[in-house]
């Protein structure tokens, strides 16, 4: 198909543009369009010229299923999917700052026991890095260390006779390719940076690293476009509040892609956390109420947060409803559904509701844990310690079954949770999710109605028995009739 050469390119997405406009067309993005140089056209057809034939094999040959080496950083290796295949390529991304450099200077130092390993940073200077590999007692590893952002000085240096078997590139986003007329970091740059790199690994067999930053919108700058092209792309995430980091794969040509590496930020560099749950546990604590951990999915991954909730008595006519990390809209619904459905009142009281760590949270699965955390607010019961809710509530208050419930499952079980509260598994033949299966060994607790979770707090259900089925009456169901909250 021919495509128009395009002149205005999405610095977020990788779309082209003949015109420039403020938003992206293709992604949404606002002021993200940057003139670069036209991309050669597609070339109108093949004319007359004929092509070399290429050879066609068998699937089963002995190309004996990609030997991996590991670095012996447990954590990075589970991630990879237990090792890295010589000739693939790695992209590792991650805020700036969050600590991708140190990771890879530690990478590095690990490979270099049996592998030449070349570094080369586009970024920081000599000293800068053998600064910080002296502060991470690496100073005797054996990788050897360059700066560089020219793309054809790096591939004159590593496409030599003894070559190294793993070049670590930091960051692709201050490289360039001499041939384009564009600034290292525009989509262009990166993009044929990264091709001209990999295609190196691959004709030599090293391992690539590329270091990628990324955007406030979460994605590597610039290049998505990036993410089609390596093998594995890792993201390092974390809260800078915070010492723990973690390490996720979103694609892996060579494992799975729903494992995290847990690590634990000290002076000495990245330390591997092999319990996580008992960093993650410490500063929470399970046996205070109005609390309660909600597995969501930020797009394929799943995150876990704590969703927490305060209820305290008002003098207000129309009580406080704050939110921090939610919708103030869907609160309002929970606690409608609440009271209309299941006979808890929170008319006459202010509702807090804050999802820990600064995360916002756009999911309707989080729905059951919002109610199980004002649920146990309000009773001042604790939440099932060590259990993760989730699910969404209907207006009827019906629970329903959300999406990816095995991998938030498998997330909390990786985590160190040992339960979890969710919506009831419809045993639908032939769907992949739902068979029963409990991942991790999660003690489950199936919910049909959010008046089975008010049951599972004791002073709740006990002033719901007093009301009688549905609701009616009795100490909670008396304040059912008191007048709509406004806002
Ligand atoms: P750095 O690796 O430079 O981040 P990135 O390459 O992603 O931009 O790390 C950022 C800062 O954090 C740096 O000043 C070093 C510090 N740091 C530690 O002190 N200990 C650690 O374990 C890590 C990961 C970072
Ligand atoms: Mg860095």
């Amino acid at each position: 198909m021919a495509r128009k050469a395009a002149r205005f390119v999405c610095q977020q997405c990788g779309a082209s543009h003949a015109k420039w406009g403020g938003r992206c067309d293709s992604c949404g993005g606002w002021n993200t369009l940057v003139e670069e140089a036209p991309v050669e056209a597609t070339p109108r057809g093949l004319g007359s010229k004929r092509g070399r034939k290429i050879d066609f094999v068998g699937l089963d040959g002995d190309g004996e299923g990609a030997p991996r080496r590991a670095t012996g950083i447990k954590e990075f290796d589970r991630v990879c999917g237990g090792g890295l295949v010589a000739g693939s390529a790695l992209l590792v991304g991650g805020d700036p700052g969050i600590g991708k450099s140190t990771l890879l200077l530690q990478v590095a130092a690990a490979l270099s026991g049996g592998l030449a390993v070349a570094y080369v940073s586009g970024e920081e200077a000599v000293d800068q890095v053998r600064l910080r590999a002296r502060r991470l007692g690496l100073a005797q590893a054996g990788a050897r260390l360059a700066t560089g952002t020219s793309v054809r000085d790096i591939a004159a240096s590593v496409d030599v006779a003894d070559g190294p078997g793993a070049v670590v590139i930091d960051s692709i986003q201050t490289m360039y390719v001499d041939t384009i007329d564009a600034a290292p970091g525009t989509v262009t740059q990166v993009r044929a940076s990264a091709q001209e790199l990999i295609r190196l690994a691959k004709r030599r067999g090293f391992i690539l690293f590329l270091v990628g930053h990324v955007t406030k919108e979460g994605l590597i700058a610039g290049p998505r476009v990036l993410e089609h092209m390596v093998d594995t792309v890792l993201y390092f995430e974390g809260e800078r509040g915070h010492q723990y980091r973690i390490l996720r794969a979103v694609k892996n040509r060579y494992g799975a892609t729903d494992e995290i590496g847990v690590f634990e930020m000290s002076d000495a560099g990245l330390i591997e956390v092999s319990n996580p749950s008992a960093l993650f546990l410490a500063d929470r604590r399970g046996d205070v109420s109005g609390a309660c951990v909600f597995p969501g999915m930020e797009g394929s991954r799943p995150v876990l947060v704590e969703i927490q909730s305060l209820i305290a008595p008002s003098a207000l006519a129309t009580p406080r409803r704050a939110v921090v990390g939610w919708d103030s809209g869907r609160l309002a619904m929970i606690t409608a559904v609440l009271e209309a459905r299941c006979g808890l009142s929170l008319a006459s009281r202010e509702v807090y509701l804050n999802v820990a760590g600064g995360l916002r949270i756009a999911e309707p699965a989080a729905d059951l844990a919002v109610a199980a955390a004002l649920a146990s607010a309000a009773s001042g019961t604790p939440v099932a310690e060590h259990s993760v809710v989730f699910g969404e509530v209907s207006l009827s208050g019906e629970v329903r079954a959300v999406a990816h419930a095995d991998a938030r499952l498998k997330e909390a079980a990786k985590l160190g949770f040992t339960g979890a509260i969710m919506p009831k598994r419809r045993g639908k033949a032939g769907a992949g999710a739902a068979k029963g299966r409990r991942p991790g060994g999660l003690e489950i607790v199936e919910i049909d109605h959010l008046r089975d979770l008010l049951a599972l707090f004791p002073p709740l259900a006990e002033g719901r028995a007093t009301g009688g089925q549905g609701g009616q009456g009795g100490r909670h169901g008396a304040r059912r009739r008191e007048p709509a909250r406004h806002g």
